[in-house]
């Protein structure tokens, strides 16, 4: 029997982050969530169901209602700034170097935050420089900026660290491929990779190089974006959760942290939000099994395009 020790300590996981810049509580809160009202309200019911980790992107234009959320919640709660962790990233139209700061200042700024957790290159793509933040052709085709490379955009990350507005930075939606040249001439290595990741993408050649580096694997979709089918509805999971007397996402949830990934989830009411905070540790026959499922399946076609598959066209 589970004592309430031994599952918040599971619950409550951490992992270090590279460069002593401090830990990343495993399981975060992804505010991927286009409806300003349902923002706040979800990022409440998050952070009052437990969360400390929160995930956030200039891209989904919530980032003041999120901000606000958090301020709201951190004071009702007398939690401090310290005791949570934000993320958000740069979008794919601000990779010039000259365009990196002012977007982080700006992102700070609608955050209502001093300083930012974690600070990603949100793709590997950069798009025409500019403020629009999806540029396309008269045909309807992305316009991508191929005056500048990745690592030009990575220098100009590693100066936010160097000037202590940014306790680490790292990279998204980016395969083991691309981020080995990064790695090899970063001066400050990445501290965290997020990519989508479950059990019907399990990334393992990129987590292995992860954990030989220490840098941290954040799986976003660990729920497989909740489309259906999926692993949420997977046979094994669903048998396991029956078993183990947990739901099918606090299995999925609970393999990832026990495989030594930190994750996202976006539960929208304060049910799913205790729901997906309440996880405790699978048992290794479990592990197994769902190790060995053969399915495979990726749900998110961002990482081939640099575009987002969810964000609604023109939000
Ligand atoms: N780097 C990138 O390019 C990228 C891309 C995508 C996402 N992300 C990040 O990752 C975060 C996580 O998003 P995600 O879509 O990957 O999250 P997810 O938790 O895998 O999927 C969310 C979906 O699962 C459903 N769900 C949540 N909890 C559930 C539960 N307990 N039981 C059944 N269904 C449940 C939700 O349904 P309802 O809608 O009914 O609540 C929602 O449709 C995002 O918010 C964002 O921060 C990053």
């Amino acid at each position: 029997m589970e004592t309430t020790a031994e599952r918040d300590s599971f619950r409550y996981t951490k992992i270090p982050l590279t460069n002593g810049s401090g830990v990343i509580p495993a399981l975060g809160f992804g505010t991927l969530i286009p409806d300003a009202a349902a923002t706040i309200s979800a990022t409440r019911d998050a952070l009052e169901a437990g969360f400390r980790h929160f995930d956030c992107a200039e891209r989904y234009r919530n980032e003041r209602e999120v901000g606000q959320a958090l301020q709201a919640g951190l004071a009702a709660g007398g939690i401090a700034r310290e005791d949570i962790f934000v993320t958000t990233k740069l979008w794919n139209s601000n990779h010039r170097p000259e365009r990196v700061e002012p977007a982080f200042e700006a992102s700070l700024d609608r955050l209502g935050l001093n300083y930012l957790d974690l600070y990603l290159i949100h793709t590997p793509f950069a798009f025409q420089p500019g403020d629009e933040q999806d540029p396309r052709d008269q045909n309807g085709n992305v316009l991508y900026d191929h005056g500048v490379t990745l690592i030009d955009t990575w220098r100009a990350m590693e100066s936010l660290v160097d000037h202590g507005r940014c306790r680490a930075i790292g990279l998204s939606d980016i395969s083991l491929n691309e981020l080995l040249p990064i790695y090899e001439s970063a001066r400050i290595k990445p501290a965290v990779v997020q990519v989508e990741a479950h059990p019907y993408l399990p990334e393992t050649e990129l987590l292995e190089f992860c954990k030989d580096k220490g840098v941290v694997f954040l799986a976003f979709a660990p729920l497989g974006h909740g489309m259906r089918p999926g692993p949420l509805e997977d046979p094994v999971i669903s048998a396991i959760a029956a078993r183990v007397g947990k739901t099918p996402a606090q299995v999925l949830l609970a393999w990832a942290v026990q495989r030594g990934t930190a994750l996202l989830t976006t539960p929208r009411t304060a049910i799913r939000a205790r729901e997906n905070h309440n996880v405790s540790a699978l048992p290794e026959d479990a592990l197994d099994e769902i190790n060995r499922i053969q399915t495979r399946q990726r749900f998110n076609e961002v990482v081939k395009t640099g575009s987002p598959g969810f964000i609604p066209q023109g939000s």
